[in-house]
């Protein structure tokens, strides 16, 4: 780098332009797909809501890790591209693929018809189920059916603030609707609501790990069906979900989806 380029490249930072000097830099470097050689080196920019134990949290050092992490990034060691992870709310997190923001979204996503509208699903990398959790006391609840008359806590724009909306009626007022899903079920815990719903791995893990203990759990595999995970990118992107796909069907072939499986759910 000259002396001149340099300087002016200091100056640039000084008057503030860093944010869109990187974003020139960006749209102008020659993108690695254009090179066959090289197209194992781009990084994709990929969104998680980081507020989802055990599939996408912040660890004590602030670094985003979870069970979506580890087999993201290991389908990306298979299928040749980089990751990095960006911390991204829930709600308005869909928009992000066609704004361009983000290029992959890795966040414990249900693969659902209505979805598969607006984005492109890789193929299923986890089975989920929606599960109750209510506070001990609760008894009179043993089913789903049994939350008709109650007030639900879900987080906002989930299947499970869906199947909520099935039961009690998209408009009730019974439900509370909250941005990430530990609000809803601290909600739960502080007895504002008499239950929460949502993905089962999420509400086990926080109700086995509040200090209180004071919740439980209610399984209806009446009520519910099967969900499938999936990793959204922007419609019509068939070469990353190419790549993803192929990346995916590795771990499953070499034991690496296994592992990591076992690391955060045991058996
Ligand atoms: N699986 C549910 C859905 O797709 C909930 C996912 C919420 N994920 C998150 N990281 N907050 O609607």
């Amino acid at each position: 780098r000259t002396l001149i380029a340099g300087l002016l490249l200091s100056v640039f930072a000084l008057a503030g332009c860093g944010k869109k000097q990187e974003a020139a830099q960006e749209a102008s470097a020659p993108q690695p797909e254009a090179s066959a050689a090289a197209a194992g080196d781009r990084e994709y920019v990929v969104g998680t809501d980081a507020s989802y134990a055990p599939f996408e949290f912040q660890n004590d050092k602030q670094e985003i890790v979870g069970f979506d992490i580890d087999v993201l990034t290991a389908v990306a060691a298979k299928g040749g591209f980089k990751v990095k992870f960006v911390n991204t709310p829930w709600e308005g997190m869909f928009a992000t693929l066609p704004q361009g923001d983000r290029d992959i979204l890795s966040s414990a996503i249900t693969i659902t018809d209505e979805r598969k509208q607006s984005m492109d699903f890789s193929d299923p990398y986890f089975e989920a189920r929606q599960l109750i959790a209510i506070n001990k006391s609760s008894t009179d609840v043993k089913s789903f059916q049994d939350l008709k008359s109650k007030k639900v806590a879900v987080q906002t724009g989930t299947t499970g603030d869906e199947v909520v909306q099935k039961l009690l009626g998209k408009t009730s007022a019974n439900i509370k609707r909250f941005e990430s899903m530990p609000l809803a079920l601290k909600e739960l815990e502080s007895g504002g609501v008499d239950a929460a719903v949502g993905d089962n791995g999420v509400v086990a893990n926080y109700v086995a790990n509040n200090p209180q203990q004071s919740m439980v759990t209610v399984e209806d595999t009446k009520s519910f069906a099967p969900e499938y995970y999936g990793f959204a990118v922007n419609k019509g992107n068939a070469e990353l979900l190419a790549k993803i796909n192929a990346g995916i069907k590795a771990i499953k072939a070499d034991g690496t989806y296994d592992q990591i499986h076992k690391k955060y759910f045991g058996n």
